[in-house]
């Protein structure tokens, strides 16, 4: 087996790769500096972005008095809906517009963080939300330029929101999960502190641990980006440039603490150890998925989360009934990863081995039958539905699904192999019922 973060010798494709991230301050007492650091970035009134169960804790009296210690003016949002929608983004960017805010501070997980982002751009930049979604679910309309400063401070060890330039919304219109992507989305500063994590309920460690696990094996084993052709011009680089050396040292690296730590964040809130390190995962995972890009787990979580709402997960239980993204991404990958496996079993069983499993003496064949096993083990000792059955689907369902996985062309692209309609209906299939 080579050693993955090796420079690939260029070939005929293309030959550069590149590195952009959000700055990022990292550690137990981070959330500290962040009036410092609003005021550094120009912010002298603040809107505050903020999930309600942190905002009446520790983190958000923490976070409150550190803007208000640097005498900046803020101004609260709490009504950020879980798992957004398109009236929730709206709501947002009302208050972000009436403030007149010369920034904003988001604290809380995926939801808030995107909501934010959204926020900034509407009000930035005005115009439908649909013209700025991706194609061909939107118009995939340029974002013009820069946004306002915005600080973004995860309270959860899962979407990785604060180093991506991406914004999920369930837009309500067209029945469909999408997102908004653009470098000029990503925050001026995510402010990761782990002791966040310490509140949050045992279902909600689990959903968005698998979150950054998935994050994490599908940027190892997106498409190298020396399979796309070289651009004519530098500008043409996608912003997601599939697997690249830089990338794979951060996912390896969150796949290792994730199979080591996730189980353990689950089923012990006092083991801080674990949960902090649940939280690097996290940051490292987004920071790589966010540059290499995700696949088919995230293109086919889209439609699992959107077209049943009668589940309740664990940990979610006061919020309308969904399925939480972590869990609406996690079900669909081992039966991804077993069709993914052949266009790149070395990564795979790489990516398998990470996780903690024997892989000593393994086929290439068996490459995917080993990671699929091995997520399958995770998510039973994480207490996770069985499949997608368990949500209430049935065959009936796979049409509808796979079509509205097929619409995600966006991640799609960065499979390792291609993906028909009829392959996705196969996955769906495959992922109705693991144990
Ligand atoms: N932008 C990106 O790059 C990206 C990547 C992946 C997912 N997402 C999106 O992020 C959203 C999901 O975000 P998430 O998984 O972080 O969860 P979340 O923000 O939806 O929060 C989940 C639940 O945990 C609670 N909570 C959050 N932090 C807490 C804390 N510290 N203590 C106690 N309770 C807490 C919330 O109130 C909520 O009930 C989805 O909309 C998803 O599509 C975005
Ligand atoms: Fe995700």
């Amino acid at each position: 087996m080579s050693a993955q973060a090796d420079y690939l010798a260029p070939g005929e494709g293309e030959t550069v790769f590149t590195v952009s991230s959000v700055p990022i301050k990292f550690g137990a007492g981070a959330l500290r500096e962040v009036g410092e650091d609003a005021l550094a970035l120009g912010m002298k009134r603040v809107g505050i972005f903020a999930d309600p169960h942190v905002l009446a804790g520790r983190a958000g009296e923490t976070l409150l008095g550190a803007l208000r210690a640097q005498g900046l003016d803020v101004a609260i949002y709490d009504q950020v809906r879980c798992e957004p929608d398109s009236d929730s983004f709206a709501a947002a960017t009302a208050f972000a517009r009436e403030g007149r805010f010369d920034g904003f501070v988001s604290l809380g997980g995926g939801s808030v963080m995107d909501t934010a982002k959204a926020a900034n751009l509407l009000s930035t930049y005005p115009d439908e939300l649909i013209a700025y979604i991706n194609a061909p679910v939107g118009g995939a309309k340029p974002i013009p330029g820069r946004l306002k400063p915005h600080i973004a401070c995860p309270s959860t060890c899962g979407t990785g929101s604060e180093t991506t330039g991406i914004a999920i919304v369930d837009l309500k219109s067209v029945g469909l999960k999408s997102g908004i992507a653009s470098p000029w989305l990503k925050p001026s500063l995510a402010i990761v502190d782990p002791t966040t994590t310490e509140t949050l309920p045992a279902g909600v460690v689990a959903a968005t641990g698998f979150d950054v696990l998935t994050h994490a094996v599908e940027s190892y084993t997106a498409r190298p980006y020396t399979s796309r052709p070289r651009p004519a011009h530098s500008s043409q680089r996608p912003p997601y440039q599939g697997s690249t050396p830089y990338n794979d040292i951060g996912s390896l690296a969150a796949i290792r603490l994730g199979g080591q730590y996730l189980v353990r964040a689950v089923r012990d809130a006092g083991d801080t150890e674990a949960r902090h390190q649940l939280m690097f995962a996290s940051t490292l995972a987004g920071l790589a998925f966010g540059s290499a890009g995700v696949h088919i787990p995230h293109a086919m979580s889209y439609s699992v989360a959107t077209l049943r709402h009668e589940f309740v997960a664990p940990g979610y239980e006061e919020r309308d009934a969904m399925v939480p993204h972590g869990i609406a991404v996690v079900l669909n990958a081992p039966a991804a990863f077993r069709f993914t496996a052949p266009a790149n079993p070395a990564r795979h069983l790489q990516a398998a081995a990470a996780l903690g499993a024997d892989v000593t003496g393994a086929a290439p064949q068996d490459a995917g039958e080993i990671l699929a096993q091995t997520f399958i083990a995770l998510m039973r000792q994480a207490g996770l539905p069985s499949g997608l059955a368990a949500l209430g689907y049935g065959r009936a369902d796979v049409p509808r699904l796979a079509a509205g996985a097929y619409a995600q062309q966006r991640p799609l692209v960065m499979a390792p192999r291609s993906v028909s309609l009829q392959d996705l209906e196969g996955l769906y299939l495959g992922a109705m019922r693991y144990w």
